[in-house]
């Protein structure tokens, strides 16, 4: 692909990290260099990115965006939005979906890997949402934006990349006006035993294997392990409402293997202190 545009306020140096047999890269949480690691996985995976996500999800994650922003708009106040952020926008997939859905919105695409956004840029020229979508590079933990500058921040499998989710948390709570909404969209346990065994054996095995047949065998070994490190559904929400998000709610999809969380900012607008 012609290498697109994309705003980089961020200065990088990648150097070698873990890798597994293939070459691939394999990021490890308890390594310091677990961020950097993580770009240069996503950074290896960029290209075939969207493809292999369809393919492994068996194309559920198509149908996951759009009902998590149907989940969105059942949960936030009514009224305009004029600003969202998408961060670990990746490809820029949910940002497109953000931007053609509330047509009068501006919607920002932010991530930490040049070559994600590259190809967010690639795939959105000539859209007829582009005039309102624009993409930058920063990374979720220290957000180039002002407080209170968005009306809905959202994220799509981003979290359990993260190496630090309260420092996340706090980081989308500055950002979001009073009143405004954090939507999380992340791969979770099945609550029922069958659907949890038959997730495991294809989610431990199968994605891996077919990682490994196209030169990923790191990438997708790290998949399931990444969503061991993640807190479990009432976990996930203890740590949102000890952030600051006083209204949050849970909305799990296709058997609980993916989760809309959703979480309304407090401040001194919005006193709510309800939890449901
Ligand atoms: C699994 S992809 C998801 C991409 C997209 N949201 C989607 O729905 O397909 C995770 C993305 O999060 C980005 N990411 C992970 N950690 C990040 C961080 N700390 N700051 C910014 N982006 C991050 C990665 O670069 C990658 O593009």
């Amino acid at each position: 692909m012609a290498a697109a545009r994309v705003a980089d306020p961020m200065a990088s140096r990648e150097t070698v990290g873990p890798s597994a047999p293939d070459g691939s890269p394999l990021p490890d949480r308890s390594l310091p260099s677990f961020e950097r690691d993580v770009r240069r996985m996503f950074t290896h995976i960029a290209q075939g990115y969207e493809w292999f996500d369809h393919v492994a999800s068996l194309g559920n994650d198509l149908l996951w965006r759009p009902r998590a922003l149907w989940d969105l708009d059942r949960f936030r106040r009514p009224g305009p939005l004029s600003r969202v952020l998408d961060i670990g926008c990746g490809t820029g997939e949910l940002a497109r979906l953000l931007a053609r859905h509330y047509g009068a919105t501006r919607v920002v695409g932010a991530d930490f890997t040049r070559a994600m956004l590259e190809n967010a840029v690639g795939s959105s020229a000539g859209r007829p949402e582009r005039p309102r979508l624009d993409f930058t590079r920063a990374t979720v933990l220290k957000l180039p934006f002002a407080d209170g500058a968005f009306d809905v921040v959202t994220n799509a499998f981003v979290a359990r990349n993260l190496s630090d989710l309260s420092a996340a948390f706090r980081e989308v709570q500055r950002v979001l006006r009073p009143g405004g909404v954090f939507l999380t969209l992340e791969i979770t346990e099945p609550a029922s035993l069958t659907v949890h065994r038959l997730f495991h054996a294809y989610f431990d095995r199968v994605v891996p294997w077919l990682g490994a047949a196209m030169g990923s065998a790191g990438p997708y070994r790290y998949l399931p392990l990444s969503l061991r490190s993640l807190p479990d559904r009432a976990a996930f929400l203890k740590l949102l409402s000890g952030s600051g998000f006083p209204r949050i709610v849970a909305r799990p999809q296709s058997a609980g293997i993916v989760t809309t969380f959703l979480a309304e900012a407090g401040g001194p607008s919005n006193p709510s202190n309800e939890s449901r």
